[in-house]
């Protein structure tokens, strides 16, 4: 499986420090925002990423990110010219991609739960249909929103209802079968002139097809699309990080976790962040001084 992380967008509600840089690469805490939905995917098991940005903002996410060898992952680069839809991200990924199943992260999207991993490679490993994961908001009107019926059934999937009939939101974080592309060619731009997630996934539910993962109340969603989003998603980091010793979205450590680098590696790599505390705790992984 493939992978895709959508960077795009002009990050208005962000604005004005999205004037002159790219939201996904602003700092969550101690990392740019882009590592974590990046570790989400490499926790997925997937290798092969395809970051998709603006043509401004493309070149500064080369210049973090490179080849990707770093972290044993390759990527591969692309541009969406107009912020024309996140499901447009199928139709710009669709050579490179060559009939094969694919994942969707949204860079602004942070997921921390316990075996998120085994969640992940689960969806990753369905051959047949799409797998999307469901959590409960305060307000669902925000988001692509998902209703059940009485058997816990998803009946319906609307984006951003002005009536939302349930409180669960799709999260930004989407593993689609092989045939995502083609799917992709048939939707329509909304109302608001955008190819929409939403209305792919609805293909699927109308296809049964569409495995719908409530996430319990466990685990923590957050998007950093606002000021106060953003401020929330860097304080959970930090207060994570400093009570548990534990690293949030860092793909050095996830790289390391799945086997794809060596503790001789990440030591490298630990070096080179200096004396930051995001350089000390890897250098204490790679010493087999933390589990
Ligand atoms: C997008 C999707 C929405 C999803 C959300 C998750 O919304 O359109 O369905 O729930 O991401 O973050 P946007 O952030 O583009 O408003």
């Amino acid at each position: 499986m493939k992978g895709i992380l959508l960077a795009g967008g002009s990050g208005t509600r962000l604005h004005p420090m999205t004037l002159a840089a790219s939201k996904q690469l602003l700092p969550v805490y101690d990392k740019p925002m882009v590592y974590y939905p990046l570790s989400t995917l490499m926790l997925a098991g997937i290798q092969d990423i395809m970051l998709i940005s603006t043509p401004e903002d493309l070149p500064q996410f080369k210049r973090l990110l490179g080849d990707g060898s770093r972290f044993s992952v390759r990527f591969e680069y692309a541009v969406q010219p107009k912020p024309d839809g996140i499901a447009q991200a199928f139709l710009i990924g669709r050579d490179w991609l060559g009939g094969e199943a694919c994942a969707l992260a949204l860079g602004d999207n942070l997921i921390h739960a316990d075996h998120l991993s085994t969640l992940l490679q689960a969806a990753a490993a369905r051959p047949v249909g799409a797998s999307v994961f469901a959590y409960q908001v305060r307000d669902p009107e925000r988001y692509g929103v998902v209703s059940f019926d009485a058997n816990g059934k998803a009946i319906e999937v609307v984006e951003k209802p002005t009536a939302p009939t349930s409180n669960w939101a799709i999260t930004g974080l989407y593993f689609y079968d092989k045939h995502v592309s083609d799917i992709a060619r048939q939707i329509k731009p909304s109302a608001r002139g955008e190819l929409e997630i939403t209305d792919l996934n609805r293909v699927y539910l109308e296809m049964s097809t569409l495995n719908v993962e409530k996430l319990s109340r466990g685990c923590a969603w957050l998007d950093a699309g606002t000021p106060d989003s953003l401020l929330q998603a860097a304080t959970f980091v930090q207060t994570i990080q400093s009570r548990t010793g534990m690293l949030v979205g860092c793909p050095e450590e996830v790289a390391y976790r799945m086997g794809y680098i060596d503790a001789g590696r990440l030591r490298h790599h630990a070096m080179h962040l200096g004396k930051t505390d995001l350089g000390r705790a890897l250098l204490e992984l790679a010493e087999g001084e933390v589990e």
